[in-house]
């Protein structure tokens, strides 16, 4: 009797409707769900100490479980939704989440667009746009998980002080520097986590610890791309440089000069200057199934006037992502396009077919960094070249989803083998353009990885981010 009477007090402070009890179906705007006793527990806790805990019914509701996600395949329904301003409250949520067991999802800036890595069915959602304070310090910036990169260009730039972000604008700060960081200046100051100097963090006992090289420096290696797997940080502190003039280029290819550019793409990937000038680029061929044209383009920035810093529009497409990595070679990178362009013509018939194949280059001089910096990072990447292909499909259709997966796992798959057998393949797998189906902790060293399971035992012992917050890219039990 008690119970009951305690979970409808529940239900009825998380602005639930009281006739809802543990175990009803919920239908929001966004789905269906199964109210648990977790969640339940959770939301009025939630909502009793802070209030304004928004519930399926209320207010905001849908631009919090769907608007703000890139991906559409993103949108899913909360139980509720907690909305923490300041670290202490998102420790305080923390706790709360252990002591009901309850399951839930962080998101910064809600770019990882596989569903469930950053949302969830049910369970509660804690965005962290409300820890938005920035500071700039002589050569460092202080960032909270809220902001994008934009925020952060835009703050420093009354100070002409840079920092190694995303390339685009609107992608969040805290996904992309706890999974790596690719940025166009890689090549002379490594990747977004090789330029992280401190972590203010919310561990799974609801503890809030600094990481930095003297603190926690076990912790804070891990950090360095060991994603979501240790707890939620509530700020980074970040390295500043000068900023540099910068030169843009945009260059666009026909059909006929694809084994041009694709050569262009390996040849980048293997420069290797002792001092080099911080360049980069995007490059992308784009392939229209209906009037069959393809276009590619390079935008390639380089330090010598100011980058257009480029906008990810939001909740445009389904996509799906596939990559992997090799030795830099043209003839090979051309033979796994055209497979691509073939592959692509067989699934032609999908409404909204948007697929592009996309390029990466991870260089030697970025991996020297943390080869070099005393840190290291959990990737332990030689300083050696490497090239990065996807696959990043968009689709309309829900109904769709278990094909375009398919579609793209098993083209992928098979020549990334034929790249095995012809010893050119590397397993180095980057979470930011990885599908669902990937495991990227395969690819990395693997006393890395055994030392990352030893870190995340004595800091995460109860297992809160990998039991109750299990989206995203996770170690694995
Ligand atoms: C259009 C587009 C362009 C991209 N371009 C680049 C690029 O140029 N370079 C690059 O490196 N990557 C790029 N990416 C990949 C991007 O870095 C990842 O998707 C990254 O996860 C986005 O970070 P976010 O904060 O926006 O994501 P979110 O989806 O909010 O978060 C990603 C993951 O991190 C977790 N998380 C978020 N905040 C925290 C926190 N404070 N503490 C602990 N865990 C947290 C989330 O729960 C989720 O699992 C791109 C992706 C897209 C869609
Ligand atoms: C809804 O979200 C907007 C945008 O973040 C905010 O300005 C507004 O205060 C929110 N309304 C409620 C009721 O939370
Ligand atoms: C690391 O953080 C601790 C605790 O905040 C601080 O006292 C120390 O100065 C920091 N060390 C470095 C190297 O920044
Ligand atoms: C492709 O571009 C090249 C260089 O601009 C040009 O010479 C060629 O005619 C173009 N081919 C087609 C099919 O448009
Ligand atoms: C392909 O081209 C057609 C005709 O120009 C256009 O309507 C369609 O939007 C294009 N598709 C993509 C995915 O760009
Ligand atoms: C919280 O967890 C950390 C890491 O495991 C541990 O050092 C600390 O003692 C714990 N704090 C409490 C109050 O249990």
């Amino acid at each position: 009797m008690r119970a009951f009477k305690l979970s409808l007090f529940a239900l009825a402070s998380a602005g639930l409707s009281a006739a809802v009890s543990v175990g009803s179906s919920i239908t929001t705007d966004l789905g269906t769900f199964t109210l648990t006793k977790g969640a339940a527990c959770a939301c009025a806790k939630l909502s009793r100490s802070f209030g304004g805990v928004i519930s399926p019914n209320g207010a905001n509701y849908t631009l919090q479980a769907a608007d703000r996600y890139w991906d559409v395949r993103a949108d899913l329904s909360p139980a509720c939704i907690f909305l923490p301003s300041t670290p202490k409250q998102v420790a305080e949520a923390v706790s709360i989440f252990e002591s009901c067991n309850a399951q839930f999802a962080v998101r910064g800036g809600g770019h990882m667009n596989y569903p469930g890595s950053n949302n969830i069915d049910g369970g509660v959602l804690m965005p962290l746009e409300k820890l938005n304070k920035v500071k700039v310090n002589a050569d460092t910036v202080e960032v909270g998980p809220g902001l994008t990169w934009w925020d952060v260009v835009v703050a420093l730039e009354p100070y002409d002080r840079v920092v190694i972000g995303g390339r685009m604008k609107t992608i969040g700060v805290p996904g992309l520097t706890l999974i790596g960081g690719f940025h166009y200046f890689n090549n002379k100051y490594g990747y977004a986590m090789d330029n992280a100097v401190s972590y203010d963090v919310v561990l799974g006992n609801g503890t809030q610890v600094t990481a930095n090289q003297t603190s926690h420096p076990d912790l804070f290696w891990a950090l360095k791309g060991g994603a979501n797997n240790y707890g939620i940080v509530t700020k980074f502190t970040l390295k500043t440089y000068d900023m540099p003039k910068v030169s843009t280029t945009i260059q666009v290819f026909n059909e006929s000069e694809i084994p041009k550019f694709l050569d262009a793409v390996c040849e980048a990937a293997k420069l290797d200057d002792e001092n080099p000038i911080a360049a980069g680029m995007v490059a992308t061929v784009q392939y229209n199934v209906t009037t069959k044209v393809i276009d590619a383009s390079l935008l390639g920035v380089q330090e010598g006037e100011w980058e257009s810093v480029l906008e990810t529009p939001k909740q445009m497409f389904r996509v799906m992502f596939s990559m992997k990595s090799m030795k830099p070679d043209a003839e090979v990178l051309y033979s796994i396009y055209k497979a691509w362009k073939e592959g692509v013509d067989t699934i032609a018939d999908i409404q909204g077919l948007y697929p592009t194949f996309v390029t990466n280059v991870a260089s030697a001089p970025a991996a020297r960094v943390a080869k070099t910096n005393g840190i290291g990072n959990v990737w332990g990447l030689e300083a050696e070249p490497l090239l990065i292909w996807q696959f990043s499909t968009g689709w309309d259709l829900a109904q769709d989803d278990l094909r375009v997966e398919a579609w793209s796992r098993q083209l992928a798959e098979h020549l990334h083998s034929i790249n095995v057998e012809k010893g050119i393949a590397s397993e180095f797998i980057y979470m930011g353009d990885a599908g669902e189906w990937q495991d990227p902790f395969a690819g990395f060293p693997t006393e890395n990885v055994a030392r990352m399971r030893s870190i995340r035992a004595n800091y995460d012992p109860l297992g809160v981010f990998s039991r109750l917050n299990w989206g995203g890219f996770k170690l694995g039990l």
